[in-house]
């Protein structure tokens, strides 16, 4: 079959990543979507079954930081769109071990930026996904894409530095790229070190909330499948290189989460609720909040449709119904399939 366009995705075995591509293979099967992935700690093969199959998908097992196998992907398929998400995501994770951040995020941005640049037909599109944490702690104002970028930790420093190199392809050759920066973004198959599915994980397992520190720690969430579609909004629709900022107005105190969680949990009464959440030390350094404007978005015809009491419904009931997804994992090794791009896999450790 011919395919009428390419779509590459990174990262498109974690959590959004999946939910992207199984959106897009379902949806668009003229198309072909090419997912690479170097298959990290956070993904499960589960995510991809249901599409795995599919004559309009491909997996590449690779680093987005190896410029041969970047080269040879822009050389030989000829991509039209590039989603990349592929990143290290555990902000706790990025004061422990900065330096992987460093590679993954900001040299693996730039070594895909370059191969995507110097292809012989260059992708039409180049978006990359961003966070808000790009912005650093509300200190009262609403962040609009014009705000200034005052990251307080290593990831969303990487993001950031990540989101200048974009840009700069952007400033000196018009290479057509688009930057979203969205909110928490929450939803079935998420790993467990992300705050909902670690208090739902918790709590599953008879285990208290532990809520970090006692400053009052808020954030706004997405739902998945409203991220999804702002991104797909944002190939058709997205003015190149412009930002789009990707959230709600819906906000909620991390202490009020977890009684929320443990009310739908553990079904206790009100007065039992407060027994299920543990306080814990939090880092020195933490934001507090990340309010943004998402007018520019909406402009272009996007509105979460997921509402945060049906979102949270079907995430609990999601892993309420799937206790074991996370644990029961296996490592892939593709070097000996006859799969073209099995020389590219990363070693196993
Ligand atoms: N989850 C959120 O709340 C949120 C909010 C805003 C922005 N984002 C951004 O969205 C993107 C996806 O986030 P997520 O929550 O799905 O993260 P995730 O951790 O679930 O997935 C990241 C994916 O990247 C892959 N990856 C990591 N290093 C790689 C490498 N060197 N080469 C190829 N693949 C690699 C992993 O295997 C994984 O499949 C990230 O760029 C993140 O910064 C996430």
């Amino acid at each position: 079959m011919d395919f009428t366009r390419t779509v590459l995705v990174t990262g498109g075995s974690g959590f959004i990543g999946s939910h992207l591509v199984c959106s897009l293979v379902n949806h668009h099967p003229d198309w072909r979507i090419i997912n690479l992935d170097n298959l990290d700690y956070c993904h499960s093969p589960r995510s991809l079954e249901s599409i795995e199959s599919r004559k309009n998908y491909t997996f590449i097992w690779g680093d987005v930081c190896n410029s041969r196998l970047l080269d040879r992907i822009f050389s030989t398929e000829d991509v039209d769109v590039v989603f990349h998400l592929a990143a290290k995501t555990h902000v706790e994770s990025s004061f422990e071990s900065s330096s992987s951040f460093q590679r993954v995020n900001v040299d693996g941005t730039r070594v895909l930026l370059d191969a995507a640049h110097r292809a012989p037909r260059q992708p039409r599109r180049f978006i990359y996904v961003s966070s808000d944490e790009v912005y650093g702690g509300s200190r009262g104002e609403v962040f609009d894409e014009s705000s200034p970028l005052r990251p307080t930790n290593p990831y969303a420093a990487t993001k950031a530095a990540a989101e200048r190199l974009v840009r700069s392809y952007w400033d000196k050759y018009q290479f057509p790229v688009i930057i979203t920066r969205s909110n928490n973004v929450y939803g079935p198959r998420q790993y467990t070190e992300k705050v909902i599915p670690r208090f739902l994980t918790l709590l599953q397992e008879n285990n208290k909330c532990t809520v970090q520190g006692t400053l009052p720690v808020s954030r706004h969430f997405l739902f998945v499948s409203d991220a999804v579609d702002a991104f797909l909004l944002v190939l058709e629709k997205g003015v190149a290189g412009e930002i789009y900022n990707v959230g709600t107005s819906f906000e909620i105190p991390i202490a009020q989460l977890a009684q929320e969680l443990v009310r739908m949990v553990k079904n206790v009464p009100r007065s039992e609720v407060n027994d299920w959440l543990e306080f814990v030390p939090d880092r020195p350094q933490v934001d507090l909040r990340y309010p943004i404007r998402c007018e520019k978005l909406q402009q272009l015809g996007w509105r979460a449709e997921v509402s945060w009491a049906e979102g949270i419904r079907q995430t609990v009931k999601w892993y309420q119904d799937h206790p074991d997804f996370w644990s029961a994992r296996t490592k892939r090794n593709d070097k000996n399939s006859p799969n073209p791009w099995a020389q590219f896999a990363p070693c196993l450790d």
